[in-house]
């Protein structure tokens, strides 16, 4: 499973880029508020960063807006896809944008009807928001199930990016249902490298060694 930090924070971005194991990035415009800067400019700066796809979301709520902001973002880095929220004017942007080679991650994924669509008008990403599921008491973790196994079923290419991760068991629960990206945020790419018996066990053979030396 490929893995993605979901952040606009361009020093969050480098340090996890630095451990070797980022294949790309999402944003979203409640992440780009955040930063203090235009998504372009932050979109920029992380293709210099990353070598895989970047998401970047448009504001437009009509077909020819999307594909026309669409089109803008596309032109800042071949790795840039657009990020298109669920709505029928978004599956009709989808059509248009990846009939021209750019490829769409719909995201606002809430049901597998919803990712069969994305699916069906061309999307080469649909983004489940397993967290925000769960917080209304629905298990996100299902739906990503539901989505591997129908686009098993018919062959579909479209990629399935886990999001809205809340925690590490989140990540295992994508890679058990077979999604081909998790996209987790900083704080939970770091509860992933830790475990207390890693720690304990490190401690251990530190001490050892340094007994066997007679420090
Ligand atoms: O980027 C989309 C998604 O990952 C947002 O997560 O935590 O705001 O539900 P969250």
């Amino acid at each position: 499973m490929k893995i993605f930090i979901d952040t606009a924070n361009i020093d969050r971005i480098k340090e996890i880029n630095d451990w070797g194991i980022l294949d790309g990035v999402t944003t979203n415009p409640s992440l780009i508020a955040k930063e203090g800067k235009d998504l372009r400019t932050i979109v920029t700066e992380i293709s210099k960063i990353v070598d895989g796809p970047i998401s970047a979301e448009v504001m437009s709520m009509d077909a020819e807006g999307m594909v026309k902001e669409g089109l803008e973002l596309s032109k800042i880095h071949p790795n840039i896809n657009i990020k298109l929220p669920m709505c029928i004017e978004s599956l009709k942007a989808t059509k248009i944008l990846s009939s021209k080679g750019i490829k769409v991650n719909m995201t606002l994924i809430f049901s597998a009807q919803q990712a069969l669509l994305a699916a069906k008008a061309g999307a080469s990403f649909v983004s489940p928001f397993v967290g925000r599921l769960d917080d209304i008491g629905i298990d996100g973790t299902q739906l990503l199930t539901e989505i591997s196994t129908i686009f098993n079923n018919y062959g579909i290419q479209t990629e399935i990016i886990a999001a809205s991760i809340r925690n590490p068991i989140h990540v295992s629960m994508a890679a058990l249902a077979g999604c081909d990206i998790a996209t987790i945020p900083y704080d939970v790419l770091k509860q992933m490298i830790s475990h207390p018996k890693t720690t304990e066990g490190i401690e251990k053979f530190i001490a050892d060694y340094n007994k066997s030396k007679g420090n």
